[in-house]
């Protein structure tokens, strides 16, 4: 195993009237000051917003609204959040919604606290900021994890590169499965793919022998497509609904990365699609992961195999290795159509004409991943996605 140390600044609060009844004593622990930060409005109609105000005015906080924050958050909105906040004398955020609101917020919270440009401090300068505003995130649409991570997603549209900038990590997270219900369901399904994609992309990191964080990691897979298959049946399904509210903060919560090094090759990839295309990111792994695993065969044949048998409940009887790893990508697609994801870039609707050799120029090779990807080979990968 690999020496590792594990220690995790995140609480969770879970379950039923998580805000109601635990926001007032984590708003007792922070100043008078709130950004209520949150996307395009579905938090008025689904009356989460009128709750956490109502929450907000009983603690006695002074409330500064940062709405709009769109999906794939761009590094413009992060700088019109810093001003603001800097503007209004912010002591804590609190943001609500999806991964993308959370990503913005993460490095709100430290750009807000420095005059200099993060962006250059971390991928020029490779520099990390030092000094944040706390926050706090009520999760409204699960999948990304994003609430147990401090890392951020963030479009610097400029460059046209989608990658990661690091903020803070939120001094808790509020995950009522019940927020969720409102979600539209090709949010649900493409949020419950990204948590499966975050779990395989775990376990396909090295060690590749069995291991607990892998076994573990099994269970979270089984779990993600038991419950989104009773969701595809029964979208109401609340019991389903909180199994994968949970599975979801389980990909990103660090217990599944335990002394594994990570892949993320797809997410990657996808990350630069999403920077040419502005795509939905569970869509868009949903169509790179099978094409991407066909071309790690080779290398990835003993994991797959594994995952054939251990997650997907494929018989070994009479089978070899590479036909077990087969048997893995296929039935990985068939459940991906099941699921009514898209299987092309086209379904996506990604205009064809999309600049993909710089996609994949600008793509970040990452260490992970068993097989060595050349930039020729991942702009294969994107013509056969199409
Ligand atoms: O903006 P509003 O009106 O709130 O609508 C949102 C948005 O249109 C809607 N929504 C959210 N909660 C809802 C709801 N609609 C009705 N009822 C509710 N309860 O859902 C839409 C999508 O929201 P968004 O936050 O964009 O989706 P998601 O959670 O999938 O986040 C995607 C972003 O997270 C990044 C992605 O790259 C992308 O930028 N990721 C972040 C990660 C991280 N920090 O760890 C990991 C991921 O791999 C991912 O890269
Ligand atoms: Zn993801």
């Amino acid at each position: 195993m690999n020496t590792f140390t594990y220690k995790y600044p995140v609480t969770v609060y879970f379950g039923e009237k998580a805000a109601a009844n635990n926001l007032p004593a984590e708003l007792a622990k922070t100043g008078k000051n709130v950004l209520l930060a949150y996307g395009g409005g579905s938090v008025k109609k689904n009356g989460i917003y009128g709750e956490l105000m109502e929450l907000l005015t009983a603690a006695g906080k002074t409330v500064t609204e940062f709405s709009g924050i769109m999906s794939n958050p761009t590094y413009a909105k992060v700088q019109e959040g810093a001003k603001l906040a800097k503007e209004n004398h912010i002591d804590f955020i609190l943001a609500v919604g999806g991964g993308s609101v959370m990503d913005c917020c993460k490095v709100i919270s430290a750009q807000a606290k420095t005059e200099e440009d993060l962006w250059e401090l971390e991928t020029v300068k490779h520099g990390g900021p030092t000094e944040f505003i706390p926050m706090g995130a009520v999760v409204t649409a699960f999948g990304t994890g994003a609430e147990m991570n401090n890392g951020a997603v963030i479009t610097n549209e400029e460059k046209k590169v989608k990658g990661p900038l690091w903020g803070a990590f939120y001094n808790f997270a509020i995950l009522d499965p019940a927020y969720t219900m409102s979600m539209p369901m090709g949010q649900v399904i493409s949020g419950s793919f990204d948590a499966l994609s975050h779990c395989m992309e775990t376990y396909m990191g090295a060690p590749r022998e069995t291991n607990l964080s892998d076994e573990i990691n099994e269970a979270c897979q089984r779990n993600i497509i038991r419950n989104l298959r009773a969701t595809l049946k029964d979208p109401k399904d609340t019991a389903a609904r909180s199994e994968l509210v949970w599975a979801a903060a389980m990909g990103e919560n660090g217990i599944l990365k335990i002394g594994k090094v990570t892949d993320f090759q797809a997410h990657m990839l996808e990350h630069q699609l999403g920077a040419y295309t502005d795509c939905n990111h569970g869509k868009g792994l949903a169509v790179i992961h099978p094409v991407l695993y066909r071309h790690m065969l080779p290398e990835a044949a003993p994991q797959f195999a594994r995952l054939a048998v251990n997650v997907w409940g494929v018989d070994p009887a009479g089978k070899t290795e590479e036909e077990l790893a087969l048997a893995f990508i296929d039935t990985l697609a068939s459940f991906i159509r099941e699921a009514g994801l898209p299987v092309t870039f086209s379904e996506m609707g990604i205009d064809r004409a999309t600049d993909f050799k710089a996609v994949a120029d600008s793509t970040v090779l990452t260490g992970g991943c068993c097989k060595k990807f050349t930039k020729e080979e991942l702009l294969e990968v994107l013509n056969e996605c199409l």
